[in-house]
């Protein structure tokens, strides 16, 4: 393997360019010369290629978003596109790749493989933290704490007016962002899209914390991919529950960028290592993960489209505490 192509795709994680810079000067480190690919599969359709150092990759361990930019590309998915881009990852004598992102990304890379042979390893980034074989995905740990500084700021304002505030999170499928962020700011309830919560039982929540003197209460709801969601939520809870002023901030977008937590730091700097030295040791349609604070390697295969299990635990620790 003479040469290794990387590139980030899908939604942007923090922690992205941390493992850009891993896999480039892990390239470098074992005489590789490693390819940077622009806007993801997109980038590899037009051959966007670059040719990077361990120079290129300075002073970007501490930035959110990603260098090499990212794209969801619908073309890729089709035959013509990917043939386009393996014509492409060809003509510049790229062996191997290490894509990063989330279960988009993964699937087209596990498909690519297939197709064409190439090898690729895939490194998990979505701050959803929604893909199994890893206990975590790169991003989820700098959003959360990015989400949990936005509420204990929504808390101060919520106190001082008496106010119930219906917090939305990202997770379009998944819940993990809104329950780790609920606990770790106290919330008093949390939506989740991997359990249902009927208005009544949230209404029940809300009157027995105004029983126990609460004068505030903040309510985290995962989007779930559902524009709108917790406007409706709001207002159902507001026809039923009067005593509060009611108010919805969605966080959107802000939850996804900023400078990543030194966990995700490290994190990326272990899975970029990791994969550049899966790659050169044969291995190929897999994902490198962490589980239990060791590397793993699982096959693509086995990590996607299948549902990450919640926490049973977390949701249980959360309502104990919400009292
Ligand atoms: O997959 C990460 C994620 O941030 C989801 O939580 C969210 O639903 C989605 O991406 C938003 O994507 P976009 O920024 O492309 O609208």
């Amino acid at each position: 393997m003479k040469k290794i192509g990387v590139f980030t795709s899908g939604g942007d994680a923090p922690g992205m360019n941390a493992a850009i810079r891993a896999v480039v000067r892990s390239c470098v480190y074992y005489g590789i010369t490693p390819v940077g690919i622009k806007r993801g599969y997109d980038g590899m359709i037009r051959g966007d290629f670059e040719n990077l150092g361990p120079r290129s990759v300075s002073n970007i361990i501490q930035q959110g978003g990603t260098m090499l930019k990212s794209a969801r590309s619908k073309e890729f998915m089709t035959e013509e596109g990917m043939e386009r881009a393996y014509q492409n990852v060809y003509r510049n004598g790229v062996d191997g790749l290490v894509a990063i992102g989330g279960n988009g990304t993964l699937t087209g890379a596990h498909l690519f493989q297939e197709r064409h042979g190439v090898p690729v390893v895939g490194i998990p980034a979505t701050i959803d933290n929604d893909l199994i074989g890893t206990d975590f995905t790169l991003g989820y740990d700098t959003a959360t704490n990015y989400v949990v500084e936005a509420i204990d700021v929504i808390r101060n304002t919520a106190s001082s007016h008496n106010r119930l505030f219906f917090i939305e999170v990202m997770g379009r499928h998944a819940g993990f962002i809104a329950l780790r962020s609920a606990i770790a700011a106290g919330a008093e309830a949390t939506l989740i899209p991997e359990k249902d919560t009927p208005i009544d039982e949230l209404v029940g929540i809300l009157e027995e914390g105004l029983h126990n003197n609460k004068s505030s209460s903040l309510v985290i709801v995962a989007e779930a991919g559902e524009s709108g969601r917790t406007f409706k939520i709001a207002e159902a809870v507001q026809e039923r529950f009067q005593y509060y002023d009611t108010k919805v901030t969605i966080l959107g977008h802000l939850q996804r960028g900023g400078s990543p937590t030194c966990f995700d730091r490290v994190f990326a700097s272990r899975l970029g290592v990791a994969a550049v030295e899966a790659l050169l040791a044969g291995k190929s349609d897999i994902m490198i993960g962490r589980e239990a604070k060791v590397i793993t390697y699982n096959p693509l295969s086995e990590v996607l489209g299948k549902e990450k299990p919640i926490d049973d635990e977390l949701i249980r620790v959360s309502k104990i505490l919400a009292i």
